[in-house]
């Protein structure tokens, strides 16, 4: 039996932006010509969010948050480190960066060999918080042969998994390249073998919203537009098939989910401007206890009343650690209802 490390973090797109524009969604959403009056007036917010946003729209908050999320991600790299992984399969959203009008798979194995990427050069803006210039190079190591691996256990097993080994459109999605520069902040260098395992949580909305918001005039038509996600069931049991293929494999594996949870972009019960954070607790609090029932029976519609679209990631790296009889050795929720989302870090030592 190989062994398995489970990590859950998240791919933090604001850590890669200036402070000023931690709450640039929400101004985005505020700005939206169908946003209700009584929604403009923060007198009409939840108390924390006026809290978060202070008297500068959340600059000063954001500072301080990053400090917090640095020592977080340091912590999980720490845990990589001590485990020493032969390689890490990271569940992650596609963010209409490889899913998109040409081919949407539920699932799809990333069978990449090593690639070379420059994250700062496809973004609106090369400024970046490590001051590294707009061409800097990544070499990201992967694992073609474990790849190819996982998906033929996967398909053998009854999951009929997509794979690829290469890039359709993007050169690396955003939840697997942010999560890499994030774990190798102090730039040591980031030379684990990673099998990007892609899940469509956008769904209903990741052709129409092009992986991000939509309009709030279109809020009341999301059903119709493109199909959904796979549901939160489906995906514990791809995660219980990949923890099952791996125990059996010869190479120590972190599983590691990446996503933050509820998103206020994705939450249109809250007009877009804050996370659904009681319904994130909820789900946390079973996430604590090992309570995995709460979470076979969670519904899609209820990941898309609360924006958790992301969360799916984390239903896979559950059904993992459900079959592998794991409970949480420690976790956090750190709440946050200015800045897009909460966000949970939990280790699953083996
Ligand atoms: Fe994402």
């Amino acid at each position: 039996m190989a062994e398995i490390l489970g990590l859950g973090c998240t791919h933090r797109p604001l850590m890669l932006r200036r402070d000023e524009d931690w709450t640039f969604m929400m101004r985005t959403a505020l700005a939206d010509p169908d946003m209700p009056e009584a929604y403009k007036d923060p007198a009409n917010w939840p108390a924390p969010l006026r809290a978060e946003l202070g008297d500068d729209w959340g600059t000063a908050a954001a500072g301080q948050a990053r400090e917090v999320y640095r020592r977080h991600f340091a912590e999980a790299r720490q845990a990589l480190d001590d485990f020493k992984p032969d390689v890490i399969i990271m569940f992650g959203d596609d963010q209409y960066e490889n899913f998109k009008e040409d081919i949407v798979p539920p699932f799809a194995v990333l069978a990449y060999e090593d690639r070379d990427i420059q994250p700062w050069k496809h973004r609106r803006t090369s400024d970046n918080p490590w001051g590294e210039p707009a061409d800097k190079s990544f070499r990201l190591r992967g694992h073609q042969e474990a790849g190819k691996y996982l998906a033929t256990g996967l398909i053998e097993s009854g999951i009929d998994v997509a794979y690829a080994y290469k890039p359709l459109h993007h050169p690396f999605g955003h939840a697997f390249e942010n999560t890499i520069l994030l774990l190798d902040d102090k730039r040591a260098g980031f030379d684990y073998p990673l099998i990007p395992f892609s899940v469509n949580c956008y769904g209903r909305r990741v052709n129409a919203a092009r992986g991000l918001r939509l309009p709030l005039a279109m809020r009341n038509d999301i059903r119709n537009l493109d199909p959904p996600s796979p549901n939160p069931a489906r995906c514990m049991q791809v995660g219980a098939a990949t923890a099952r293929v791996m125990a059996k494999s010869p190479w120590r594996t972190a599983i590691v989910a990446s996503s933050s949870w509820s998103h206020s972009f994705l939450t249109e019960k809250n007009y877009q401007l804050w996370p659904d954070v009681p319904a994130d607790r909820r789900l946390y609090q079973a996430l604590e206890k090992g309570d995995y029932s709460t979470w076979h029976d969670y519904t899609t519609d209820q990941i898309e009343d609360s924006g958790q679209h992301e969360v799916l990631n984390w239903f896979c790296l559950l059904g993992a650690m459900e079959e592998l009889g794991r409970k949480p050795d420690r976790s956090t929720f750190i709440e946050t209802w200015a800045f897009v989302s909460p966000v949970v870090f939990a280790y699953y030592l083996p």
